[in-house]
């Protein structure tokens, strides 16, 4: 079914996902605010990133460098010079934001960062001197990526303030291409984690690449306003390492610690493969992928068939009636069971069944429990799908280890 992007706009705002900046002064165009369901949304896919890139490898270096840094980094990386985009009349512009820091005489001009790249890059060293790791090893960060961009557009898609989960991966020059190969394919088994299974492959041509690049992938996604980029994987070769070793006087060479036999053990500027993932744009695709509508009962349902790894409510509790206080007491009992145990789980009363079932359905709630006068006999609830709508009754036990699986 063909996705409309206002469709999923005003579900993100209905369901309280993600709203407009500073919306009741009438917004600002390229900033977005994400709401508790888009924060938990944001968060599932962070994790997993996290999971998937960090923490399940050997080699990985977390870092969370500062937004602001000294404008010299900006200088050598080639932000200040290149980061422009074309105005109409052709004259350049710049997209870095400015800012100032310091007062009086002190203040000097800086920016915020428009990649979380550069804080990793002027971090290599730190890192090298106090872990002394081999080669390949990456360094990983998630966190705020800022560009004045001309025209922010597509909801997500082009904003002036975003989140980016960036890996820079320093391997040796003779190596890079099975490097990339393997991030090429880490990437898409990650896509695929997220739901996302037709992800296409851009080779860039060489006049549209970055200007640090040698080689880049377009990782696209069919948006509803296109195929358009989601992610990137670049081959970054030693531009960065270089560019601020030349600039800041420090050596950002690597020895290495144990050469093969007869190897070399001269000193290099090791070099770099980039994925690059913007977290606005995979939260974006995610619900386009998600967006389902069909006929329950004569009347049209809108859901989110979301993984249960990202949906931000693995399952809903519902009291059948909530003036009848010993079955809202049984259902007190089995949500604090469920929500001890998986956290994502939320507790519903307001209007009837259906009308709950709905509202779980276009948040992407997996299941949803109902607690009823049967459960006060036997101990068993309804437990209910959103992608069949199917119903079936299990033992509250069996509910725990059902939802455990998802
Ligand atoms: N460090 C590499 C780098 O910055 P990029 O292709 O310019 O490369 C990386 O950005 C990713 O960040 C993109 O693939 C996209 O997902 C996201 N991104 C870039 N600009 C964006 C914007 N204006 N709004 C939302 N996401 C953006």
């Amino acid at each position: 079914m063909a996705v409309k992007l206002d469709d999923i706009v005003s579900l993100a705002k209905r369901r309280g996902f993600i709203f407009p900046s500073s919306e009741i002064y009438g917004g600002l165009a390229g900033v977005y605010d994400y709401g508790p369901l888009g924060v938990a949304l944001k968060h599932n896919i962070q994790n997993l990133w996290w999971s998937s890139f960090v923490t399940a490898w050997e080699d990985m270096y977390a870092m969370d460098a500062a937004i602001l840094m000294n404008p010299k980094v900006w200088k050598a990386s080639g932000h200040v010079d290149t980061f422009t985009d074309p105005l109409e009349d052709g004259s350049k512009f710049n997209t870095m934001f400015k800012t100032s820091a310091g007062v009086g005489k002190e203040v000097s001009t800086t920016y915020l960062r428009p990649e979380t790249a550069q804080g990793i890059f002027v971090n290599f060293k730190n890192v090298v001197d106090t872990f002394s790791p081999d080669l390949p090893f990456g360094m990983a960060q998630i966190g705020k990526g800022f560009r004045n961009e001309i025209s922010p557009r597509d909801f997500l898609f082009r904003l002036r303030e975003f989140d980016m989960m960036e890996i820079e991966y320093f391997v040796h020059p003779d190596k890079w291409e099975e490097a990339f190969e393997q991030w090429r394919a880490g990437m898409q088994t990650f896509f695929k984690k997220l739901g996302l299974h037709n992800v296409g492959e851009l080779d860039v041509p060489e006049k549209e690449r970055a200007h640090y690049s040698k080689k880049t992938i377009d990782f696209e996604f069919d948006f509803p306003f296109g195929k358009k980029e989601l992610a990137g994987l670049a081959y970054r070769t030693d531009f960065d390492l270089k560019a601020h070793q030349e600039a800041s006087g420090k050596s950002l060479e690597y020895r290495p610690k144990s050469p093969p036999a007869g190897g070399n053990s001269k000193p290099f500027i090791p070099h770099v493969i980039e994925p690059s993932f913007g977290l606005d744009r995979l939260v974006l695709a995610i619900l386009t992928e998600a967006y389902a509508e069909d006929e329950q009962g004569g009347e049209k349902r809108t859901y989110l068939k979301l993984p249960a790894d990202v949906a931000p409510v693995k399952a809903a509790v519902f009291p059948l009636l909530k003036n009848k206080p010993e079955l809202v007491k049984k259902a007190r009992e089995v949500y604090k069971m469920l929500k001890d145990e998986l956290g994502e789980v939320m507790w519903d009363d307001n209007g009837n069944i259906g009308k709950r079932y709905r509202r779980q359905d276009e948040i992407g709630t997996p299941y949803c429990v109902t607690i009823d006068f049967q459960t006060l006999e036997d101990n068993t609830v309804t437990l209910r799908s959103r992608d069949t709508t199917e119903q079936q009754r299990v033992k509250i036990e069996g509910s725990l280890q059902m939802l455990r699986a998802i």
